[in-house]
């Protein structure tokens, strides 16, 4: 049997290098199926959503994955449209999408969400962001980005900036790296740096330098991924003006780069990447949201079928 038939997606700290592996080579199968091979793959299962926060990618990705392998999807998009406006509780919202689905996809704001969705649910739970804690499948797309276009991820130096305060995307992305061998290098202004909370547990896996200044680490980066600064996060917005802005990758820190780093985003973007990157070869922000698709097609084919595919 596969070990993540009908098993839940909470935490990326769940995962071993082996089994975050294990999803990459699945997706690299996936990806190299006919059309008519992958629509086999979960034909007649459904997919339910419930995002009690916005998303374009996440929720999307996931319901283009569905019907990619087959599938369909069904669920809520905008939590007010829902009886949650009439005062329905997350447990019984997780308790009715687990009688119309076979496996839930659940954004909430609360951190710990997730899991607790996982406790009140018979069908499996994949947590699409959980407050400022976690984002685990998108760390895997992450991961499997770095590795498809670097084709490797230990041995690289990975520059982390922005947003490390509230970024979700970062601590998943953080605890996935800690399975590897890599030199990281955490950059934000001095409010947004990694919590103290979660640096106890990260930096007994992973080896990681922090500092306000990009500059000093562009030359040497093979990676560099780039986070929004998440206006919706501060509980004061004179907080957030102080570092709105704090770093722009244009084509001017482009040049100070290595020819061959690539650069990354899990989106969206408001202004941290100037539109002007887009076309070179080292932006490969939109290559990793299509890859989003794929994993995700290969995580639900995994949960769905006791064999794998
Ligand atoms: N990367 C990501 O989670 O994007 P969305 O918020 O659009 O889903």
């Amino acid at each position: 049997m596969n070990e993540f038939y009908q098993k839940d997606i909470i935490s990326i700290k769940d995962y071993t290098k082996d089994q975050l592996e294990s999803i990459f080579t699945s997706t690299d199968k996936i990806m190299k199926l006919s059309l008519s091979e992958r629509r086999e793959i979960s034909k007649g299962k459904t997919l339910g959503y419930l995002f009690y926060e916005p998303s374009t990618r996440t929720r999307l990705s996931f319901d283009s994955a569905m019907a990619s392998i087959g599938g369909n999807s069904l669920g809520i998009s905008d939590i007010t449209s829902s009886s949650t406006q009439k005062g329905e509780s997350l447990a019984d919202t997780v308790r009715i999408m687990s009688i119309y689905s076979d496996v839930l996809v659940l954004r909430h704001t609360l951190d710990g969400s997730s899991r607790f969705a996982a406790e009140i649910s018979d069908k499996p739970i994949i947590n699409a962001g959980s407050g400022t804690e976690e984002h685990p499948t998108q760390a895997i797309q992450d991961l499997y980005t770095i590795k498809k276009e670097k084709k490797k991820i230990d041995g690289l130096k990975i520059g982390i900036v922005g947003d490390l305060k509230y970024g979700r995307t970062v601590y998943s992305l953080l605890h996935g790296l800690g399975n590897y061998d890599v030199d990281v290098r955490l950059i934000s202004p001095e409010s947004l740096r990694i919590r103290s909370d979660s640096t106890y547990e990260i930096k007994k896996k992973l080896d990681f330098t922090e500092s306000t200044n990009i500059e000093d680490h562009l030359d040497e980066l093979d990676v560099l991924y780039v986070t929004r600064i998440q206006k919706e996060r501060f509980p004061d917005e004179e907080e957030y003006l102080k570092v709105k802005g704090s770093y722009v990758v244009g084509l001017d820190m482009l040049k100070r780069m290595k020819d061959d780093t690539i650069i990354l985003h899990p989106l969206p973007r408001i202004d941290e990447i100037s539109a002007d990157v887009d076309k070179t070869k080292n932006a490969k922000y939109f290559e990793q949201a299509e890859y989003g698709k794929h994993t995700r097609a290969a995580i639900l084919g995994m949960i769905l079928n006791e064999n794998g595919f």
